[in-house]
């Protein structure tokens, strides 16, 4: 079973056609930056270009940094704050002329991690991290989404621990990951201690660089680098819309 999954990111706009059987890329994935600003009619113009790449005619889901309630964008934290209170899914949807499930970019790599990757049969609590533009968060209780979680976003010394500890701060500052990685243990050492995980994935664009930053991590939980790299954000999209369809049939 075949689904493009789109993974729509603060730096680029992603896609690839996913086996969601086993989470394979049935196509190398093809990428295009984010329009800046990344307002809804330039983000939804690049992602269908993206979507004609492939010459796709079948159903897609859709990672997008931005809480996601049946189809509708909440938040604006690295995108256009236009977005706020716009329906994507229908945007998306009237752009393809495609079947768009539209979620967050965090659950949605959450959910391929939790199924293939590094979560795969995991019980308790697993909180997945995309550390890249943003810090995106997806909480999964016994293998179930807790949906939209926004933990990225608690105050760390005053600021939006976002702000003090991604990976995109982290690149914007000429942080070697020596310097970044005290900022983001004290990060886990936070939500650690409001949570208390059994297993924290760490995902995004840092996660191809975790052996680099994983030696300087002094939180006491079990931490493991995201399988699926950076890929998991397509795959899961593409996971969450077939098994949207499966309900629906
Ligand atoms: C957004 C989240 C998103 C994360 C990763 C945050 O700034 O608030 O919704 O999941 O970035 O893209």
């Amino acid at each position: 079973m075949h689904i493009l999954g789109l993974d729509i990111g603060g730096s680029g706009i992603k896609g690839a056609i996913v086996d969601v059987t086993d989470g394979a890329l049935v196509t190398p994935r093809h990428r295009i930056p984010t329009p800046t600003p990344a307002t809804p009619e330039a983000i939804v113009e690049t992602a269908a270009l993206v979507v004609q790449h492939f010459g796709w005619s079948g159903p897609i889901g859709c990672g997008f940094p931005a809480v996601i309630k049946g189809g509708i964008v909440h938040t604006a934290a690295n995108i256009s704050p236009r977005w706020i209170g716009v329906n994507g899914q229908q945007m998306f949807e009237q752009a393809t002329g495609l079947s768009v499930l539209l979620l967050n970019d965090a659950d949605a790599a959450g959910i391929a991690e939790m199924r293939l990757g590094a979560g795969r049969g995991r019980n308790g609590l697993v909180l997945m991290l995309t550390i890249g533009t943003g810090i995106g968060t997806a909480l999964f209780l016994d293998g179930r989404l807790v949906p939209n979680t926004e933990l990225g976003h608690i105050e760390i010394r005053g600021r939006d621990a976002e702000r003090r500890a991604s990976d995109g701060t982290r690149a914007r500052k000429g942080w070697s990951y020596a310097a970044w990685a005290p900022r983001f243990d004290e990060y886990l050492q936070r939500i650690s201690a409001l949570l208390w995980p059994d297993l924290i994935i760490i995902g995004g664009g840092a996660s191809r660089d975790f052996e680099k930053f994983a030696r300087f991590l002094t939180v006491r939980v079990e931490i493991e680098p995201a399988q699926l790299r950076n890929e998991a954000g397509m795959i899961g999209a593409a996971i969450a819309a077939h098994e949207r369809a499966a309900v629906a049939a």
